[in-house]
């Protein structure tokens, strides 16, 4: 195992490098596994548990599960792929211990943390990277090809910018320079667009199911694909349906059934469709009437507990 540092601006070209991966989470194991395919040397990995160790075994065949300190001292490229709040605490502990040296590269795959998280390390003369794959992971081979084309949002400083993106050309993916001040704001963004998607197409497909679909997700798949699409390359445009049509009956009647056979889902509804509204009256796309008679409709759902009943007369 080799204990050499990373010369400062550059590596070494065509050098390989000893990866280490603390911990053989979905991100780390598939991060290390794609290195080990572009022809570093995955020296050691950490994870305890057994979701870990199965993933190691699974992408990561051959590679020593070793205590965090040694994973450190074994590697010229440390990955730090723990959950974000534990981020401080493994730098802290991993720089006090003395496991991390002078020109090592100490890499973490946070959205929300940019470089100041790993000053023990640099404190330590280690060379910092922020390397964030702006992806969803599983942590199965299935990943391995999600990796290409994939954005990193990368922070660094002038010394390791060249290293990062040569890595994340490494592992098949499109870097994305993110300031230090911005990174909380990006990564909420990626939060706020993926995570959420996930609970409102759930949602969706619960009203679906409680309408009686016999496949929701077969019956989702064209229509959200489509929006989807339309979205991403028209933003606020891409809008359809009741609210920008201002057919407030069917926003009163959707606010009916849902408080009737789906109340679970009636809170994100509602807070949905008061931001689709506030965006489609600034986009000028709803008339001011309409846009007042469905806030009148949001508002009593908002005052009304635990479920309201909507005349949709008594709101026009
Ligand atoms: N999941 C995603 O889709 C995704 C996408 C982009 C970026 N990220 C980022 O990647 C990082 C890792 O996320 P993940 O989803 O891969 O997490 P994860 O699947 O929960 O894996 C976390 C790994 O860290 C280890 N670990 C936990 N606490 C530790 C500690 N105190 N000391 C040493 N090792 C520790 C765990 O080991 P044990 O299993 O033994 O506990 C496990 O191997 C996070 O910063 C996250 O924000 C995640």
């Amino acid at each position: 195992m080799s204990t050499m540092s990373v010369r400062s601006q550059e590596r070494p070209s065509g050098r390989p490098l000893s990866v280490g991966v603390i911990g053989a989470g979905r991100v780390g194991a598939v991060l290390a596994a794609r290195l080990r395919e572009a022809g570093h040397e995955v020296v050691a990995a950490a994870g305890e548990s057994d979701a870990s160790r199965e993933r190691a075994a699974a992408l990561l065949p051959g590679v020593p599960l070793l205590k965090p300190s040694a994973v450190a001292r074994a590697s010229e490229l440390l990955l730090l792929t723990v959950p974000d709040d534990m981020l401080p605490n493994v730098v802290r502990v991993l720089a006090d211990s003395g496991a991390i040296r002078e020109g090592q590269v100490v890499a973490h795959t946070s959205g929300r943390h940019g470089l100041a998280v790993l000053a023990p390390a640099t404190a330590a003369g280690a060379r910092a990277i922020a390397l964030h794959p702006a992806m969803t992971f599983t942590g199965t081979e299935v990943d391995l090809g999600r990796l290409a084309g994939c954005v990193f949002g990368l922070t660094a400083g002038a010394g390791e910018r060249e290293l990062a993106e040569q890595l994340v050309a490494e592992i098949g993916g499109t870097p994305m320079w993110v300031p230090e001040e911005m990174r909380t704001l990006y990564h909420a963004g990626l939060a706020h667009g993926a995570n959420h998607l996930v609970t409102l197409v759930s949602e969706a497909m619960e009203m679906l199911t409680a309408a009686g679909a016999a496949d929701p997700a077969g019956t989702l798949r064209p229509l959200l694909q489509a929006a989807l699409d339309n979205a991403l390359a028209n933003g606020d445009a891409a809008l359809t349906g009741p609210i920008v049509r201002g057919d407030v009956r069917t926003v009163a009647a959707h606010l009916d059934d849902i408080a009737a056979k789906a109340p679970d889902t009636l809170p994100t509804y509602v807070a949905m469709a008061r931001a689709t509204l506030d965006r489609a009256v600034t986009d000028g796309r709803v008339l001011p009437i309409q846009a007042r008679k469905i806030a009148r409709l949001l508002d009593d759902v908002a005052w009304a507990a635990p479920r309201r009943t909507t005349n949709p007369v008594n709101h026009q």
